[in-house]
């Protein structure tokens, strides 16, 4: 099979492109680089209506993995025009380019964001969709805006609902760096590394046992597995859908925290701050349709399985 990954450069689609690599795929990356890693591929803006045309005419995929977007709430709020433009109209632009080509098979990177506020946790795939900030919206308007081109268009897609990707490539070849780094596992690996001298815990006045947020963890290969068993889902036939991924359990800020001190073995210190704006205190999949529809089973669901190979990663590439 031969796939195209936009977004291939990145933390999750550089985790993909290495999964379908060694199951044997033949696979274009299509990235801006404007985040993630240099690596091989083509060099091409899903904005970019032309070069996606020509990369259509000069090869046949039988699916498209779409990694490409901007994930920073905080920055979506200040500057929602940067993720409107990126995370609809240039997508807009990708799907439409697959159906002119006749591409009908699309795995879409969404976000538990889409929820907003949850009403209940575990979170199933029916909760309301409220997203509270332009990162949520933008997610859940592709979401529909697939509906209806496969409605329109037959084009088939299955939008994946990530919760908290974390973790590694167990093999230590690839792992998480995002440029500004604003997610937990990877400041506190900073922290415990002693390229940065503490982390910042958002508030312990939440509703939760120990007052810090409680977020459901999930392995970036476990993810990567889910992409693998969508693809071949849809390619076997399967109608459009939506699925969350996630462990179904929660931990704290402070559980991950003491993870990395148990794992590291080192004293990682903590300052506190107030709460971060738009921070819902606990977000916790139910992923029994993942499980029941794609036969998804997480194989490396324990906290410190995940913080271990982020872990090997952060001291591998001590970056600066
Ligand atoms: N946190 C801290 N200190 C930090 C960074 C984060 O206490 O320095 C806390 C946050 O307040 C939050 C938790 O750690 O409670 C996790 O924060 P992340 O920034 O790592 O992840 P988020 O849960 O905010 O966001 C992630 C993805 C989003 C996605 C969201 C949906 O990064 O793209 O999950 O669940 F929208």
């Amino acid at each position: 099979m031969k796939f195209l990954v936009v977004g291939g450069a990145g933390y999750i689609g550089s985790h993909m492109v290495k999964q379908l690599l060694g199951t044997g795929h033949d696979v274009v990356v299509a990235d801006n680089f404007s985040n993630g890693y240099r690596v091989e591929g083509v060099e091409l803006d899903i904005a970019d209506a032309q070069a996606l045309a020509s990369l259509f005419a000069e090869h046949h995929f039988e699916a498209v993995f779409h990694f490409a977007s901007f994930i920073q709430v905080g920055e979506s709020v200040a500057e929602p025009a940067k993720y409107y433009q990126n995370n609809l109209s240039a997508t807009l632009t990708l799907l439409q380019a697959m159906v002119h080509a006749g591409v009908k098979n699309l795995i879409f990177s969404s976000s538990a964001a889409v929820y907003g506020d949850p009403l209940y946790t575990p979170i199933d795939e029916d909760h309301p969709k409220t997203p509270i900030n332009p990162y949520g919206r933008s997610k859940w308007m592709v979401e529909q805006v697939l509906e209806d081109f496969d409605h329109a268009y037959g084009l088939k897609s299955v939008s994946l609902r990530y919760f908290n990707a974390a973790g590694a490539d167990p093999d230590g070849e690839l792992g998480e760096r995002h440029e500004p780094e604003t997610h937990l596992l990877p400041l506190i690996l900073q922290a415990a590394a002693g390229r940065r001298s503490n982390i910042t815990v958002y508030g312990r006045d939440y509703d939760t046992p120990d007052g810090t947020c409680i977020r459901d963890y999930v392995h970036v290969t476990d993810l990567c597995s889910a992409h693998s068993l969508a693809v071949d889902y849809l390619l076997e036939g399967g109608v459009s859908t939506a699925l969350n991924l996630g462990n179904g359990e929660g931990f704290s800020v402070q559980q991950v925290i003491d993870a990395a001190r148990r794992v590291t073995g080192r004293d990682i210190v903590t300052s506190d701050a107030p709460r971060r704006a738009g921070d819902p205190p606990r977000l916790v999949a139910d992923s029994h349709r993942a499980k029941a529809l794609l036969g998804w089973q997480p194989r490396f669901a324990s906290l410190d399985q995940i913080v271990t190979h982020a872990w090997n990663w952060e001291q591998k590439y001590p970056w600066n």
